[in-house]
């Protein structure tokens, strides 16, 4: 209380604090140091956005799979009280099922299911390791600093998620810069909107061709539900949007960010380097997922109905952000959350999220990252960092987190 001539007077509550919240300078690794503070405090709080809305931002495990399993919390991005996107230039726009709600998110959604499942994926794992140790033998091929990103990390899930669609490959340049754009939070909506316009109307002509011409790959199976009046064309591009998009810059991110994460962290890399069990690469896949979490800002909800959450109510109309990359650190769930530890069952993490909406191209991703993460550091023992780690751009200025480029030599 400061005091005056008249007596003491009260403080004014203190205002919610801001969100998201900036990364320590030497930690590229950790999540904000003030995120772990609020986790320490409670596990609901309310943040403050851009735009001085205030939604409740949760921040434990236990609470965040709560919210995320409960059906009266809307991935609907019109739904009123629906927290704002990043910053105050980041564009709205509804990218297909992911952002609507059961029963209509879950018809859109099984109609893609199939070529996402276990089974399928496995059997595309030898082609995924041909593609691995093809551009591995070109890297070799090379002297000198490689950007690793460009080299290695974006070309691996861009080829394989452009196969599964039936993407010509050829323009990978576009849809790999268009989709930078989307992805930066710094990028004016016009930036974001053109940028997204542009890859939507690639897609929707590739879609038109298809339905004239079906051939075996995912647009066509697309393409066929145009045919049979299931969906319209533009339900049909903003899928195809969604899958080219999520299939191929979250994967690379993790790869780049994964390679980084283990080269400073050289006694858990000698393990990737030192091996070739299946069991310990796919736990270390788990716990690098856990321990980098890319979908670094937080799932975004509203709430339709009032519902308690941890002690606390949340009323219909409000908005939650559930920050999942401390949901992965909360020490009741994982202990010594803040060591990277690939020996950890770490199965459990959150970095797909939770849910109805829990990713739905993770076994694919899984795949990608097993034959990554259990081929390079094998095949170039030597692989190290050709830059110091202060030069390297970190993505802060992205809805996924990563590396803008990987300086490495050998
Ligand atoms: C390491 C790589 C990946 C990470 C970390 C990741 C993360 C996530 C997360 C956190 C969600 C939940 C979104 C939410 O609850 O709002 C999600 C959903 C989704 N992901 Fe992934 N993803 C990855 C790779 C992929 C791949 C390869 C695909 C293939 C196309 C994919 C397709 C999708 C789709 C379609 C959804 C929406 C699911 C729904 O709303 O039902 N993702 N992903």
């Amino acid at each position: 209380m400061a005091d005056t001539l008249a007596g003491p007077v009260p403080h004014a509550p203190d205002p919610a604090p801001e969100f998201p919240m900036p990364r320590a300078a030497r930690c590229p690794f950790d999540p904000p140091p003030a995120l772990k503070e609020l986790q320490r405090e409670a596990p609901l709080t309310r943040v403050r956005l851009w735009d001085g809305s205030e939604p409740w931002l949760v921040t434990r495990y236990a609470e965040q799979r709560a919210v995320l399993g409960d059906a009266r919390v809307s991935a609907d991005t019109d739904r009123p009280g629906y927290p704002t996107k990043a910053s105050p230039d980041a564009g709205e726009g509804k990218l297909s099922f992911i952002m609507m709600d059961d029963p209509e998110h879950a018809r859109l959604r099984r109609m893609v299911t199939a070529p996402f499942a276990v089974k399928k994926v496995e059997a595309l794992r030898p082609a995924v390791q041909r593609i691995v140790d093809g551009l591995i033998d070109d890297l070799l091929a090379r002297s000198g600093p490689v950007d690793l990103v460009e080299a290695f990390a974006l070309p691996i899930p861009s080829l394989v998620i452009c196969e599964l669609l039936g993407v010509p490959y050829d323009d990978h340049a576009f849809f790999q810069d268009s989709t930078k754009t989307m992805v930066r939070t710094t990028a004016t909506p016009e930036e974001r909107g053109a940028a997204s316009r542009e890859v939507a109307g690639y897609l929707a002509q590739l879609l038109g061709k298809r339905i004239a011409e079906p051939k075996d790959d995912l647009l066509s199976g697309i393409a066929g539900r145009v045919t049979a009046g299931e969906i319209d064309h533009r339900q049909a591009t903003e899928m195809a949007l969604l899958l080219l998009i999520a299939g191929h810059e979250t994967t690379a991110n993790m790869i780049a960010l994964g390679t980084l994460a283990l080269l400073e962290h050289p006694d858990q890399l000698a393990l990737l380097r030192d091996t070739d069990d299946p069991k310990l690469v796919a736990s270390a896949v788990e716990e690098l997922l856990r321990y980098l979490h890319i979908t670094h800002l937080g799932r975004r909800r509203a709430v339709t109905e009032d519902i308690e959450i941890g002690g606390q109510v949340i009323r219909a109309g409000e908005g939650v952000i559930l920050a999942n990359e401390i949901a992965n650190r909360d020490p009741e769930v994982f202990p010594d959350p803040d060591r990277l530890d690939l020996t950890r069952d770490a199965r459990r993490h959150v970095a797909f999220g939770f849910g109805v909406h829990q990713c739905l191209g993770q076994p694919l991703a899984r795949m990608e990252l097993q034959v990554v993460y259990g081929t390079l550091y094998r095949r170039i023992p030597t692989l190290r960092l050709a830059c110091p780690l202060a030069d390297v751009r970190f993505k802060n200025d992205a809805f996924i987190y990563g590396v803008h480029e990987l300086p490495v030599a050998w």
